[in-house]
């Protein structure tokens, strides 16, 4: 096995608080054992480009507590065609980067992967506010993006009980319910919308009423983004119509993505990005960190892309031909599991939110 010099670390897709930390962990990690890390900017873009630059101790002293990526953050088209992919090796190849740590979700590993089947070692590290990896229980950035939803929710109840009002909430997370669920259920909110799930929105504004008229002053409702577009508006105009509740509609977006991270954010960074140089310093390659039960485990970037379009009813033709009876069984379990965690949680939401 070929001696590792340097590795580059690189952050893509949407930024996720806790990325600073993993980018931390990895050049702390890896000069530990000697290896240089240069920092590759703007995700892949700067990959295609050579924006290097290269990162010592110190540079990435105290910046655990930031949020954003000090690297900076891109989706790139450019890399999923020929001449981009060529760039980005060639870019590999002039800087001596022996390998490479990608910071991202699926689209980051979709690239990871790429670069991997052409001779660059690759491991993903798993970054995004969505919490939506199939493969993985947990991704860095999650819990820092609940805890802002949280305490937006918290200041929207303050005032909605002053005055008697409603608010329907907006959250990110994609096609995937997991924050709105949670947060949903830890404001207290009286009820949850998911894309993943069926929503019975006449029930719930009968609900409201009877709550109404037993003397609630204050009512939240919780929907992801995913759920059809003008949901959050009609729900709201219900509300005030037929529920007589002056409710209003707010959508958090982007600011759900910035913030300090939080200690669960910067300890799941440190531990990864540390098991992502071992693994790369083994002369692994192609694998993206997972969290299962509390304990880190690699899986094969391959295996972790396709259990995620399994469990998101997006499989392409020919899929599941590469793998074994075997992996594709594990893959099926995956997804029952990520399934019955959402409606475990949304049981318990409809019971917390009913009285
Ligand atoms: O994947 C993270 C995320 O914030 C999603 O929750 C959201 O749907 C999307 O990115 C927004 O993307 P952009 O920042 O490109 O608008």
């Amino acid at each position: 096995m070929a001696r590792f010099r340097k590795i580059g670390v690189l952050t893509s897709g949407g930024d996720a608080p806790g990325m600073n930390a993993a980018v931390r962990a990895v050049v702390r990690s890896a000069l530990a054992r000697g290896v240089e890390v240069v920092g590759i900017c703007k995700g892949y873009t700067g990959l295609i480009s050579g924006e290097l630059r290269s990162l010592t101790s110190l540079d990435v002293a105290n910046i655990s507590g930031w949020g954003g990526t000090i690297l900076y953050s891109d989706r790139c088209d450019e890399f999923a065609t020929e001449a981009g992919m060529a760039k980005a090796i060639k870019t590999c190849k002039d800087n001596e980067i022996d390998g490479i740590i990608a910071c991202g979700g699926d689209g980051t590993f979709r690239g990871a992967t790429d670069l991997s089947m052409r001779g660059i070692p690759t491991i993903g590290i798993p970054c995004t506010i969505d919490n939506d990896i199939t493969s993985t229980d947990y991704s860095i950035g999650f819990d820092t993006a609940m805890n802002t939803v949280l305490h937006a929710a918290d200041c929207l109840r303050d005032t909605c009980e002053s005055h008697a009002r409603g608010e329907v909430i907006e959250v990110m997370g994609r096609d995937a319910g997991y924050i709105a669920i949670e947060c949903g259920i830890a404001c207290g909110a009286n009820a949850v919308a998911v894309k993943e799930l069926p929503f019975d929105e006449d029930a719930c504004i009968a609900k409201l009423i009877e709550l109404r008229e037993k003397g609630q002053r204050s009512f939240l409702i919780m929907h992801s983004e995913g759920m059809p577009k003008g949901f959050g508006e009609n729900l709201t105009e219900r509300m005030n119509k037929e529920a007589n509740i002056d409710s209003r509609f707010i959508r958090l977006a982007h600011m759900v993505r910035g913030g300090a991270p939080t200690l669960r954010d910067r300890l799941t960074a440190a531990r990864m990005g540390d098991f992502a140089v071992d693994l790369i310093l083994e002369g692994k390659s192609d694998l993206v960190v997972c969290e299962r039960d509390g304990k880190l485990v690699a899986t094969d970037i391959a295996w972790a892309l396709v259990v995620d379009r399994m469990y998101k009813n997006k499989l392409k033709d020919g899929d599941l031909e590469k793998f074994s009876e075997e992996q594709l069984d594990a893959m099926k379990v995956r997804c029952a599991e990520k399934r019955a965690v959402l409606e475990d949680l949304m049981d318990v939401a409809k019971t917390i939110g009913k009285n």
